[in-house]
Formats: C-alpha cells, structure tokens, sequence
C-alpha cells in the first residue's frame, strides 16, 4: 500500500488475510463473525465474483481463477448463492417461475426447464402453484425456499448462504435451517452457511470457522465452540447467544 500524498486516501485495503477455508460434498460448513469481519468479502471470493489479489480459488481441483473457460463455466452454474433477503431481491412484478429460470437462461443451461422447475419446487416443499404467483404473495419462509430452489435450478454441488434466516421470524428459522440440512444430506451438496449469530450456524452445520478482523481465528465443531471457546472473538459470539436466549426464555442455553 503507497499513498501518493499524506492526504490522499490508501490506494488498497487490505479486507482479508491468510484465509484457509473449504467445503466439501455433502459437508456443511459455516463462517461466522461480528459485522465487519469480512463474511461478505469471503462469501464473494467463494462464488467467483471478487477475484483475490493474493491465494487462490480451488474448485476441483482446478484454480477457478486461471481455468479453462469450460471450468470455469462448471465453476459457475455448480456454486450457488442463496439470496439473502428475497423479499428485496426477487423483481416483485415477476412471476415466481419466471424468476427461477432467471439462472438458467443466465448460465444457458438447457434441457427440460420445466420438469426441473418441478423437481425444485418438490425438494424445497413448496406446490406447482407458486409458478404462476408474485412475490408478494408469499410469507418470508416460502420466499426464502424461493430463493433456495432458485439457487438449486441449475443443479449446483456447492450452495453459499450468507444469512439466509436473518431476516426471518425465530419461528420460521427452524424450518429452513431443517430444509438446508436435508437438502445437504439428500443432494450430498456442500453448504457454506455464513452468520452472525452463532447459533443458528451450529444447528447446521458441522464445522465451524470464526473469523475476525479478516483473520480465521477458531476453527472447531459448534459444540467444542460453544462450551470451550478459545478466540474472544469466539467467546463474544457465545455470549451474544446465551444474551438473546436469557433473554427469550429467562435462562441460558
Ligand atoms: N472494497 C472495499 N474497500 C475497502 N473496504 C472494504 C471493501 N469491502 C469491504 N470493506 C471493509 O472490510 C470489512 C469487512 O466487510 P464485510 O462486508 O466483508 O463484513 P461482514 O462480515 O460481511 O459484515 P456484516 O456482518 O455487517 O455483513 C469492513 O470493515 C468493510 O468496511
Ligand atoms: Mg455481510
């Protein structure tokens, strides 16, 4: 980093560092860390959409960075992104079948769209209706399992949430959490579950990578997490949990 006058502003930023993280089928993996710690960042490198000035992407075994074009195009349609808030980010004139071939025609995948279409919606538990229907329409957890069978239409091997029940009633969050882990186990599909909130990371997956300050500081399974933290970072994510839970229910975990 060179600045080329004491006021001009770093010409780089330096978001994360010495990152080791992998996933692989039928594993669900999950990243968690207080806001600013670079999860977002991550999750971009991970899908392909930020491309890292240092390190490498590996998806099998091909550097996803410097691969054949008919890699990359695997690459591609085979790491989904589970959107964060559908209810935001699905086009609320557009119907529910309409949006889910959206990733199809933007891959060109093709093949029976329509059968697929079916297949999907009978893996996310939702019925043939929802296709003619609008978002609007919907409650938020369907819309998340819109947005989950969008992300599984072009038949992916690797899904990346990034706080996929945030935006939920604690209610519904159990359900797609459930859905998420089925789906793991049922399409031997690699999850990378990215959170704030620690619990909801250790309902779903089985190991569990902390980071901070864009540093992976805690790598273990939730439970080692939850009753021996060694990072504070970890530590603070623990007592976030046992905070809202006291909380909710007038005792801790
Ligand atoms: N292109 C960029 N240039 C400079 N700083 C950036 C850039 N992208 C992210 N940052 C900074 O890097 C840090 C990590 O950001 P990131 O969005 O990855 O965090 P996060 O863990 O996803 O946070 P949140 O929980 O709030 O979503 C933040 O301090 C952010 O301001
Ligand atoms: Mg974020």
């Amino acid at each position: 980093m060179q600045r080329t006058s004491l006021f001009a502003p770093p010409s780089s930023f330096k978001v994360l560092d010495s990152i080791d993280f992998d996933v692989c089928a039928g594993e669900a993996v999950g990243l968690v860390g207080e806001s600013g710690a670079g999860k977002t960042t991550l999750t971009r490198i991970l899908i392909g959409m930020e491309r890292p000035q240092q390190g490498r992407l590996i998806f099998e075994g091909n550097d996803v960075w410097s691969a054949t074009p008919a890699e990359r195009e695997r690459f591609r349609r085979s790491v989904q992104m589970v959107l964060q808030n559908p209810r935001s980010s699905l086009d609320p004139r557009m119907r529910i079948g309409t949006a889910l071939l959206e990733p199809m025609r933007s891959l060109r995948i093709e093949g029976d769209h329509i059968k697929r279409l079916h297949e999907v919606l009978e893996q996310v538990g939702l019925d043939k209706s929802a296709l003619e229907r609008f978002p609007h329409e919907f409650s938020g957890g369907q819309l998340q399992r819109i947005a989950i069978a969008r992300a599984l239409m072009p038949n992916p091997r690797v899904l990346v949430a990034d706080e996929p029940v945030s935006a939920l009633d604690v209610s519904i969050q159990a359900q797609v959490l459930n859905l998420l882990r089925d789906l793991v186990r049922d399409l031997n599909l690699g999850l990378v579950f990215i959170a704030h909130d620690l619990s909801v990371v250790a309902y779903t997956t089985s190991r569990v990578s902390v980071i901070a300050a864009g540093r992976i500081v805690e790598v273990g399974q939730p439970v080692e997490l939850f009753t021996r933290p060694t990072a504070a970072a970890t530590r603070n994510l623990v007592d976030a949990v046992l905070t809202v839970e006291a909380g909710l229910e007038g005792k801790a975990l």
